[in-house]
């Protein structure tokens, strides 16, 4: 049996029955124990496309997981046969230029749980390349070792800003990403990092984590050498950019603008830096040691949990609840 959460259309997901999926040599297959949802498994659901990925043949979705391996291919060592993984979610072809320059979030040719045509995770097996199921340090459970997908993200934008130890950082956007980033800047080594966001639930869960929490419509004071926009409103973005002290550095992590203004008079006055993000690549033993060490808690960050065929309800969570973070599905429930 491998019982799948399916999406044929927009708002159309049926539970149902899917091949038994066979690990190839490198490969391991596992019984995925936690997969959270993301901003994007959403957006699949409710459109049935991001961009130019459209679904155009049922998908299975999720690829925030985690599990435990129940069979390994020819080449990969049996004695992995029981450990518990986090599911690094995209795999790459590890041949072409921006592979072998390191940067193999950047790979044309990736292939990613969840996104068309690719198969997510929400489902009783799934078959991973086996250096990509990484494992997990002692004392993490299965949901805190699938919250190692979000937490990457937060890993690679306080690299990509070069967070370091005495830095002051402005996070805006209280969601999963927001707050994760918030913790791994802290972790780093920031000696101050600040919170924005427009609701007062996710601002009091900012500051139940220790950070400053700020509504984002009132003006923002202070100074700052990072900027983690995780919100995706383009005001977000003008607003830290003009917070920012010389030499700060902005990092967009957030999606939902398609352009923002860029103020070149303090962009060059101030030499800052702007950059983009996409995903993550070499994150996943940092993310995995930060939420074994404690200093990145996904506990609060979790608000609501669902069986598989609950899947459909995980879906709907975020525009039902608006005192709801992150969903995590639990498929072998
Ligand atoms: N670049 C990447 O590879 C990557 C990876 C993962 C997620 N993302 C993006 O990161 C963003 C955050 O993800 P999430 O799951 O936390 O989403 P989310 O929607 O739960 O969180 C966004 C938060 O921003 C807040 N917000 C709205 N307007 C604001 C403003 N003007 N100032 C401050 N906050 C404001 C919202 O209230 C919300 O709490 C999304 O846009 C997502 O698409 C990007
Ligand atoms: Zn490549």
């Amino acid at each position: 049996m491998n019982l799948s959460a399916v999406l044929h259309a927009p708002r159309d997901l049926r539970v149902e029955e899917r091949p038994h999926p066979v690990p190839g040599a490198h490969d391991v297959l596992v019984r995925p124990g936690a997969v959270g949802i993301c901003g994007s498994d959403v957006h699949y659901y409710e459109h049935g496309r991001i961009g130019p990925h459209v679904v155009r043949a049922p998908m299975v979705v999720g690829h925030e997981a985690a599990g435990t391996v129940v069979e390994v291919g020819a080449d990969v060592d049996p004695a992995r046969v029981g450990e518990l993984v986090a599911l690094e979610p995209g795999v790459p072809d590890r041949t072409c230029e921006q592979c072998l320059a390191g940067r193999y979030n950047l790979c044309p040719a990736v292939v990613f749980f969840a996104t068309p045509p690719v198969d997510g995770a929400i489902a009783q097996l799934v078959a991973i390349d086996a250096s990509f199921a990484h494992p997990v340090p002692a004392g993490l459970d299965v949901e805190q070792a699938a919250m190692a997908e979000p937490v990457s993200v937060g890993v690679w934008a306080a690299r990509r800003a070069g967070v370091s130890p005495g830095d002051r950082v402005l996070v805006t956007g209280a969601g999963p990403i927001g707050l994760l980033a918030a913790q791994v800047a802290r972790a780093f080594g920031a000696r101050s990092v600040t919170v924005t966001d427009v609701s007062a639930f996710r601002l009091g869960i900012a500051r139940e984590l220790g950070f400053e929490g700020l509504d984002a419509r009132e003006p923002l004071t202070g100074a700052f050498d990072v900027l983690l926009e995780c919100s995706g409103a383009a005001a977000a973005f003008s607003a830290g950019c003009a917070a920012l002290a010389p030499a700060g550095r902005a990092v967009l992590v957030g999606m939902g603008a398609d352009t923002v203004s860029l103020d070149v008079a303090l962009v060059q006055a101030r030499e800052i830096t702007v950059t983009g993000l996409f995903r993550y690549a070499g994150t996943y033993p940092t993310a995995l040691s930060l939420l074994a060490s404690g200093r990145v808690r996904t506990d609060v960050v979790v608000t609501h949990r669902f069986g598989l065929a609950g899947t459909d309800d995980a879906l709907t969570l975020a525009r039902r609840d608006s005192r709801s973070l992150k969903a995590v599905v639990l498929p072998q429930e």
